[in-house]
């Protein structure tokens, strides 16, 4: 029986399968690069997940030639693994696209409408046991519908948020791609971010992560916005200038932020939790029962595709 380690617990029935065919490990934690590398030299198969340190070291580390032959990941972004190393060391890597895609444009959403009516601010004050009561003055937010939506990234999960802002909140769409990208619903491709983040009411991050977009939004990005702006990150904490973000929070120079990802997950700065006019989640983009059993089948469909001698069908390398 081939070895695959499962790097984190997953749903059981997909779990079940697994054994069914392989010896199977299960780790309990992210991998270091050294775990990273040693893992590549124990096992026929790998599932890992965010957090595992596949970096071109941990590849080195692991020889030219490693046991392991794939990297089957349990997610839609795979920056955690260095893909290039990966096929030089000829393990193919795989993902998990589209199974994910409504979840995560769905948490983008939550932290859309949390951030303008202050939801998160709202329930702690009432946790608190500190509301006075309802006052035509008192935790005013501001108006989402009819608001023009930027979405940086049309991928997948960059449509299915434009989709819900079109079609649900009745707003104008206005998206920002580095290549040409058409869509089936109104929206206008602007030619420049910094046109995007001045022009948009909420800016909603959803490129993937990895070194192209490593701090795309950075603070000149940030000083385009409007005063009354509220930013939302889905996509990876790498692609915003944390420290920045921080700053015009901090100064009042926009409305709000909801995130989801952070720069060093899972540590967020006490600055940023020090602010009321954040809304910050745990990186729950996919956390849906059904999303991660569907994530989950996925990544061990592609390891049994490879076990079959077929191509899997989600490679990305
Ligand atoms: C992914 O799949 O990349 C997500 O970030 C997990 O929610």
């Amino acid at each position: 029986m081939k070895k695959l380690l499962i790097t984190r617990r997953i749903a059981e029935p997909v779990l079940d399968q697994a054994r069914d065919r392989f010896d199977v490990t299960l780790g309990d934690g992210a991998l270091t690069e050294d775990q990273a590398a040693a893992a590549l030299t124990a096992y026929d198969a790998i599932l890992p997940t965010l957090g595992d340190a596949f970096t071109a070291k941990a590849f080195e580390e692991a020889g030219a030639n490693p046991r392991c032959k794939i990297l089957g990941n349990f997610g839609v972004g795979y920056n955690h693994i260095d893909a290039t190393a990966a096929a030089a060391h000829g393990v193919i890597v795989t993902n998990t696209p589209d199974v994910l895609t409504d979840a995560t444009a769905d948490i983008g959403w939550t932290l859309i409408l949390s951030t303008a009516r202050r939801a998160g601010e709202g329930e702690r004050m009432l946790r608190a046991g500190q509301w006075g009561g309802f006052g035509p003055k008192s935790m005013l937010g501001t108006h989402v519908t009819g608001k023009v939506l930027g979405v940086v990234g049309m991928g997948r999960i960059g449509q299915a948020v434009a989709r819900r802002g079109h079609f649900g909140f009745g707003m104008e769409v206005l998206y920002y791609n580095r290549s040409p990208k058409a869509v089936d619903f109104p929206a206008r491709q602007v030619d420049s971010l910094h046109e995007l983040m001045g022009t948009a009411d909420f800016v909603v991050v959803t490129v993937p992560g990895g070194a192209e977009t490593t701090r795309l939004i950075n603070a000149a990005a940030l000083a385009a916005m409007k005063p009354t702006g509220i930013f939302v990150n889905i996509a990876r904490g790498e692609v915003v200038d944390e420290a920045a973000l921080i700053e015009v929070l901090e100064a009042g120079r926009i409305a709000g932020a909801g995130l989801d990802v952070y720069e060093k997950e899972p540590h967020v700065p006490e600055r940023l939790r020090a602010l009321e006019n954040c809304v910050l989640l745990p990186h729950l983009g996919s956390a849906t029962v059904e999303t991660r059993q569907a994530m989950g089948q996925m990544a061990l469909d592609n390891i049994l595709a490879w076990d079959d001698g077929r191509d899997p069908p989600q490679r990305v390398n």
